[in-house]
């Protein structure tokens, strides 16, 4: 090879050496093997060399030509490392730095306490329903055995909605206790619900709300008695508040849709102010029961002198106080979440009731 052949190839890999980043490399590459390049310039003089020269030269030009490819090929190889090498250095990653606390949601004792208690229920075999907010008198009053003037209603303090075009009123719900003849009538017999919700009465004070939570049970069959019912609601009391010898009692009342009826109490102690659920000589009230009045299975579709049935209802909100503490009901519903992080729970505690 010519010193002429020598002194371009060796200026040529001395520049693609010496380029310190893609951009000067690139350079040198067009430089050498671009249109304009010095290795392209050199092969299109080829033609005014005799054949034999030509032969030679072209060789001596494709060495050169494949060694500075070669050059550059490698030398982009160690600038690519080298750059991934700086960011690895300059992008360090402390992992002995601790994370910034990340606040955690809760969960509010209302959905929890309806968890537990749908998960309780599900153990028995019930399964869960769900009705309107808003109700027809039909549903809410009427088909419950409540008559037109019935003092029963007043105890109520319903809201009502704007007249309709038939002049009746829609209601918002007073209890639960409508969705139980709405799932008579979309099921046959046996049957055994039970129904979370929503509930309103015009009240307002320290332990009463004007939406609040209810959850009703129904179970209906050919020979339920108030056997069922009896043992049916110790169960969940004992379960619920999980004292296994939990003190049980019930009392008579009334309500108009069921005959028989009881409220249930459990027992407790309030000495020294506290109030400690299941050892005491004191009772506490917990939800009202009976078994479901005849004309109430009638207006659910179900023929009373074959089936008969148990039903019960409870508020959420008041279980939730006593089981979890919690003195007053009013925070319920202002979503401060200081409340929040003291009385709501963090999904990994949550224990399994019905598994105790
Ligand atoms: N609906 C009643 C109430 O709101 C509770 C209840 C339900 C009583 C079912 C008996 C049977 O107070």
């Amino acid at each position: 090879m010519s010193d002429t052949l020598e002194n371009l190839k060796r200026e040529l890999l001395e520049s693609v050496h010496s380029a310190q980043d893609l951009a000067s490399l690139d350079e040198a590459r067009v430089a050498a093997l671009g249109k304009k390049g010095r290795i392209t310039a050199m092969m299109k003089d080829m033609g005014s060399l005799s054949p034999e020269e030509r032969k030679t030269r072209g060789q001596a030009m494709n060495a050169i030509k494949q060694a500075v490819t070669d050059a550059i090929d490698a030398r982009k190889d160690e600038l690519g490392k080298a750059a991934l090498q700086a960011r690895l250095e300059q992008e360090r990653i402390d992992v002995s730095l601790p994370v910034r606390p990340q606040p955690k949601g809760r969960i509010h004792p209302l959905s929890q306490v309806v968890d537990e208690v749908i998960e309780i229920f599900g153990a028995m075999g019930f399964e869960v329903a769900e009705g309107p907010d808003i109700e027809d008198d039909w549903h809410n009053f009427e088909a419950l055995n409540f008559p037109p003037d019935h003092p029963a209603r007043q105890e109520h303090d319903t809201f009502y909605m704007p007249d309709r075009t038939d002049g009746s009123k829609m209601v918002l719900r007073t209890h639960t206790s409508p969705v139980q003849i709405r799932h008579m009538l979309e099921n046959k017999p046996p049957i055994r619900a039970i129904c979370p919700g929503r509930t309103f009465r015009s009240d307002h004070d320290a332990t009463h709300s004007p939406m609040f939570h209810q959850v009703e049970g129904l179970v209906v069959g050919k020979d339920i008695h108030m056997g069922h019912l009896k043992g049916c609601l110790i169960d969940f009391c004992r379960t619920f508040f999980g004292v296994d010898d939990l003190p049980v009692r019930f009392r008579p009342s009334y309500f108009p849709f069921t005959e028989p009826s009881a409220e249930v109490d459990i027992g407790c102690s309030r000495k020294g102010g506290g109030l400690t659920i299941g050892h005491g000589d004191d009772w506490l009230e917990i939800l009202g029961s009976g078994m479901v009045h005849p004309n109430v299975l009638k207006a659910g579709g179900i023929d009373p002198a074959e089936y008969q049935g148990f039903a019960f209802g409870m508020g959420i909100e008041r279980i939730a106080m006593l089981k979890y503490g919690i003195p007053d009901l009013r925070p319920f519903y202002d979503s401060d979440v200081r409340w929040l992080g003291h009385y709501g729970f963090r999904p990994e505690d949550i224990p399994s009731t019905a598994a105790r």
